[in-house]
Parts: structure tokens; sequence; C-alpha cells
């Protein structure tokens, strides 16, 4: 592992999408999170991931303005929620994020699950209209098994760009990456840590020694050597460096092949209204 950080220009973007970004699902204290924003941004992110659920997109537009970046080179995504899929809520309320946000248009807008108020028709048709005024720049969809990804690709005049959906080291979305990899979606990685799972797998840790880096550091390089993205959520500085500093570091074959062998341990996020347990 280098000694210097990573600039903004070594991390790879894949289909105009930063494959590394930073989370901000449960840091929900006002100042704390507006500052994580920012100082993820002075480092050299250029990706923020939120979502009208997670009651922080203020918090986020204001980090987003006190960093000294250009809007135009940050890629800011949110979600809307699945109470808000219907056709005028989701025009109404990403109206709202934008509002929250302080920006006229986001990057992406992902629908958060394909559930309860989610109709293809209604819920795309939507999107797309928010496309065609600026408003948004993409559409990506989250929590999407299979069928309903091609759905949302076959009913959808503008692209499907994303699919961000949980994967990391002990949940590896084999199938689900084959399908993004035909269909040309990014599959993009929540919960990249497992939610801080990775830490105790004796693998990961001994991979980590082999390169004086940390499991965390490991899981990231793990899932940008696959042509994933991800967004790992971190609060301190600390944590956003580390994660940051995972694209100075590059796995051998070898360690690749060892982490496909892990025993895959299920979902950290697993409500009852996602897809697969309908
Ligand atoms: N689309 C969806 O349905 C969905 C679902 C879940 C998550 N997401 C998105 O994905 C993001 C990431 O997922 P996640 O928040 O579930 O979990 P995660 O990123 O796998 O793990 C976050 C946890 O790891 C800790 N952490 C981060 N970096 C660390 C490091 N280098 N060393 C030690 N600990 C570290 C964080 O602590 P600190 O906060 O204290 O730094 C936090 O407790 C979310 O924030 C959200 O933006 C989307």
């Amino acid at each position: 592992m280098s000694d210097t950080d990573p600039t903004a220009d070594d991390c790879p973007y894949s289909n105009a999408i930063p494959m590394l970004g930073l989370g901000t699902w449960e840091n929900t204290n006002p100042a704390a999170c507006a500052e994580s924003v920012a100082t993820a941004l002075e480092m050299g992110y250029r990706h923020i991931d939120t979502a009208q659920a997670y009651g922080n997109e203020e918090s986020v537009g204001k980090g987003i303005a006190a960093a000294d970046i250009d809007r135009e080179a940050v890629f800011v995504a949110t979600k809307v929620w699945i109470d808000n899929l219907a056709h005028d809520d989701v025009i109404a309320t990403t109206e709202a994020s934008l509002d929250r946000l302080g920006v006229d248009s986001v990057d992406l807008m992902y629908v958060h699950w394909p559930s309860r108020t989610y109709d293809a028709e209604d819920t795309l048709g939507a999107l797309n209209e928010l496309y065609e005024d600026g408003k948004i720049d993409r559409i990506g969809v989250s929590n999407f098994e299979p069928d309903q990804l091609r759905e949302a690709i076959e009913i959808s005049d503008a692209p499907i760009v994303a699919n961000q959906v949980e994967c990391h080291p002990l949940f590896r979305q084999a199938e689900l990456r084959e399908v993004c990899d035909e269909e040309d979606i990014e599959l993009v990685a929540y919960s990249p840590l497992a939610r801080g799972d990775v830490f105790d797998v004796p693998a990961l840790q001994d991979i980590a020694d082999n390169h004086d880096a940390s499991p965390p550091q490991v899981s990231l390089a793990w899932l940008r050597q696959q042509g994933v993205t991800a967004i790992p959520k971190a609060t301190s500085e600390a944590h956003i460096r580390d994660n940051w500093q995972s694209l100075s570091l590059t796995l051998s074959d070898d360690e690749l092949d060892r982490i496909e062998t892990l025993d895959e341990t299920g979902r950290r996020v697993d409500p009852g209204f996602g897809p697969w347990n309908q």
C-alpha cells in the first residue's frame, strides 16, 4: 500500500459512475452528516449516496455545498421511497428531494425497492418524465431481482443504468452480477462491508495483513476488481480515509480466488417487503 492518499483522479468510473462513493444510511445527525460528506469530497470522493428514507438529504446537500468542489464534479444519487412510487408521488417527492439537496437535478435517481406502491409502468413512466425534464440525469433501480430488472429495462425508454443491491465478500451476488454484465448495467454494492461483519473474517484479515491493509480495504478492492461500484458508509474521517485508500490496494488472483471460496452467510438487509420475501 502506498503512503500517499489517492486523489479524485485515482478513482475509476464505470458508465459515468465513480466506482467508490460514500453511503449515508443512518448518518442522521445533521452536523455529523454534513461534515462527513464535505470531508469525503475534499479527500477525493465524487459520489454520494442518500435516499428519501434516510432523512438526511438536507444535511447531504449542506455537505456538498460546504465542500470546495464544483457541483458538476459530484455524482449525487438518491432514491424514491416505497410509499412514494405512484406516478404523481414520484414527481412531487423527487422535486422535494431536489429542494432538500439544494440541487437543480440529481445524477441518479433510484427506485429504492420494487415494493408497496411500485408499479413498473406507473413508476418508471414518472421517472422518464423527470428524465425528459432534466430533473434526473439517470434512472436506477435498487433491490431488483433479475426478472424485475429485465421488466424495468423493457418498460423504460431511458436506460436503466444501475441496480443497487447488497454485495460483499460474504454475499457475492454471482447471478445478479452476471445479469447486470449481460444487460450493461452497473451493479452498485450497498453494505459493501457487510455492515461491519467483514472485520471478523480470518481470511480477509490474513489477506489484509499481506498488504499492510485493513479488512474493509480488502472488501472494497475485491468489489472494484469485480467491476462493482461500492458505497461504504463511514462517519469518521479515519473510516472515510481507510475506505478511500482501498483505491491503492490491488489483490492478487490467488487472493481473489480465496475470497470466492468464503462461506456466504446471507443478507444483512432483509426486510419483509424485500422482493425475495414476497
Ligand atoms: N438501496 C438500499 O436498499 C440500501 C440498503 C442498505 C444500504 N444502502 C446504502 O449503502 C451504504 C452502505 O451500506 P451500510 O451503511 O448498510 O453498511 P456498510 O457500508 O457495509 O458498513 C457501515 C459500517 O461500517 C463502519 N465502517 C465504515 N468504514 C469503516 C472502516 N474503514 N473501518 C471500520 N469500520 C468502518 C461504519 O462505521 P462509522 O459510521 O462509525 O464510520 C458503519 O458502522 C448505506 O449507507 C446506504 O447509502 C442502500
